[in-house]
């Protein structure tokens, strides 16, 4: 063969390898609102960035009619390339081919990616679009699938590790993403399901849509399983390269700092919490009125309300921020926002990201649905997570702290590396009035009027226990700010830490309460 037959042959390899599952099956990707795993890549990808590698493979599954099927890439896009300058692996399933089920050839080609960004210590994004295992593949898809979990595992807190849902994904292809850290969704394009309608309709007899069983708003405002929701494919990818841009490349790096800015003018710290501890506010205004730029980036805005959990920065370096959202159910502490918040403090620990948690709650959520989902075992997961944290940790008290939202909010007594409150918090094991009613029950039944008497005991409880100078005097706080003086207390605090080490015992691993 002659150097240009050559050419040509590979020319017309790459074409054909190229269209994915052929015209009609782009189209119809195309007709659905998606884009095609390539140009999906593309999209996230610093343009002209990505080089894709292993194009060539093929599966060798010789069962029910698969010897006569050729399946590009073995339908699964993978290679390496930068996004806002930050070097990624990446893989992207074509859903245009064999609707992007996995099979052992396609796993193994995700499997060699990800040791590629464990070796080179890079974050893996992952664009799921797949019915899951390969049904043809039996086994072999299955193997590969359990390949990809233990990867997953090994990687996670090693490197960040990000999924992306495009299309209606199941078994295999939620499970990885589920061991992942940052989950993204998009409206109507997105289904999570372990799996589909067809089998639930086989099993159980139960019709049921993909969205309602699994769409990108149950997923994101309903289940916790993603992180992030966009109204459009273009709107994710602007998220994914924000969040980039947030996180450290791995386990032994720090984000990359950004210039210091001060936050966008007209938020009048002092005007966002009101005196009546009863009302609410937004914690994220508070959040806006400290950090660069007003630039808070948050992470699973609609699941688990009562919690706002976000990156921002101070002074240019990522921070982790966890706060209490008095706007929603009064911030208390739930099953769900002790999941959320214990999931993120975990993150921000393995990752080199300094803890900044905002308190304001009644603490946790009484009541029998709570008692019975569990709420004991999931709200010890943020006892343990703040515990087991080692990087620097600040918490500031702005209201109510009491009982154990107190100690749960990164309290001093969970090893917060500095605490400050504003002169309007309220440290004590309960609110007032519930305490007046326990501790002074006697004298106020047997009082002549009893509902006077009851707020005079009320007041004499917040006089002595609703504010911070107990806390203060007994060393519980190191300082009572005002409300302006938080910006400045909070990078002062970011740059003593900034060489912080501190070891815990040796062991294998802890037990948190999963
Ligand atoms: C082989 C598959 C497939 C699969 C889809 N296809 N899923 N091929 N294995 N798992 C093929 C279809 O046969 C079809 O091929 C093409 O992909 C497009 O699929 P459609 O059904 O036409 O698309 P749509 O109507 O959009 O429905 C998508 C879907 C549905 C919801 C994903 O295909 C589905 O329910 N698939 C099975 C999902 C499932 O139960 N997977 C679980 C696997 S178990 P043609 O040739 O017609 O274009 C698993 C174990 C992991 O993953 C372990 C977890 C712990």
């Amino acid at each position: 063969m002659s150097l240009g037959q050559k050419l040509t042959e590979f020319l017309s390899r790459i074409q054909s390898l190229m269209q994915g599952g052929g015209k009609q099956a782009v189209q119809k990707q195309q007709a659905q609102g998606k884009l095609t795993a390539r140009d999906r890549v593309a999209a996230i990808c610093d343009p002209g960035s990505f080089h894709e590698y292993d194009l060539f493979v093929e599966h060798r599954c010789q069962d029910f009619g698969m010897d006569q099927k050729k399946l590009p890439g073995d339908g699964v896009v993978t290679g390496t390339g930068t996004v806002q300058g930050h070097p990624v692996c990446m893989f992207a399933q074509d859903f245009t081919v064999a609707g992007g089920s996995l099979g052992l050839a396609h796993a193994r080609k995700i499997t060699k990616i990800m040791d590629h960004a464990m070796k080179m210590g890079v974050p893996l994004i992952g664009i799921n679009d797949s019915g899951g295992a390969r049904i043809q593949e039996g086994v072999n898809s299955l193997a590969g699938y359990g390949e990809i979990f233990y990867r997953n595992t090994l990687a996670s807190g090693v490197i960040p590790q990000i999924s992306v849902i495009l299309g209606p994904c199941a078994g295999g292809a939620v499970y990885s993403p589920a061991l992942t850290d940052f989950v993204f969704v998009v409206d109507r394009i997105s289904k999570m399901f372990i799996t589909g309608p067809e089998v639930i309709k086989t099993v159980l007899g139960e019709e049921i849509s993909m969205e309602d069983l699994g769409g990108a708003r149950v997923q994101a405002e309903i289940s916790g399983n993603a992180h992030f929701f966009a109204t459009s494919e273009q709107e994710c990818v602007e998220q994914i390269k924000r969040l980039v841009t947030f996180i450290p490349w791995n386990n032994r790096k720090r984000s990359d700092p950004f210039p210091s800015k001060p936050p966008r003018p007209g938020r009048d710290i002092d005007a966002i919490v009101p005196e009546d501890p009863r009302k609410p506010y937004d914690i994220r205004d508070v959040v806006r009125a400290v950090c660069d730029d007003s630039d808070f980036f948050e992470i699973q805005e609609f699941w688990a309300r009562n919690l706002v959990i976000g990156f921002a920065r101070l002074d240019g370096q990522t921070i982790g921020v966890v706060g209490n959202q008095p706007a929603y159910l009064a911030g208390v502490l739930d099953v769900d926002a002790s999941d959320k918040a214990a999931r993120f403090v975990r993150f921000c620990d393995a990752f080199n990201i300094p803890l900044v948690s905002f308190v304001d709650l009644p603490g946790y959520l009484p009541g029998v649905d709570q008692e019975h989902a569990g709420v004991i075992r999931h709200g010890a997961k943020i006892l343990y997570a703040y515990s087991e944290a080692t990087v620097p940790k600040i918490t500031v008290i702005l209201r109510k702290a009491y009982g154990g939202g107190y100690i749960a909010m990164c309290s001093r007594h969970l090893g917060a590396d500095f605490v400050c409150a504003w002169p309007t918090a309220e440290i004590a094991v309960m609110g007032p009035e519930g305490a007046a009613n326990i501790i002074f029950r006697k004298e106020i039944t047997e009082a002549r009027d009893p509902d006077a008497m009851r707020r005079l005991k009320i007041k004499e409880y917040q006089d002595k226990f609703a504010n911070p100078y107990i806390a203060a005097r007994d060393g519980h706080i190191d300082a009572v700010i005002q409300p302006d003086e938080t910006r400045d207390f909070l990078m002062h605090a970011i740059h003593v830490s900034a060489a912080k080490t501190e070891t815990r015992p040796a062991r294998k691993h802890g037990i948190p309460p999963f």
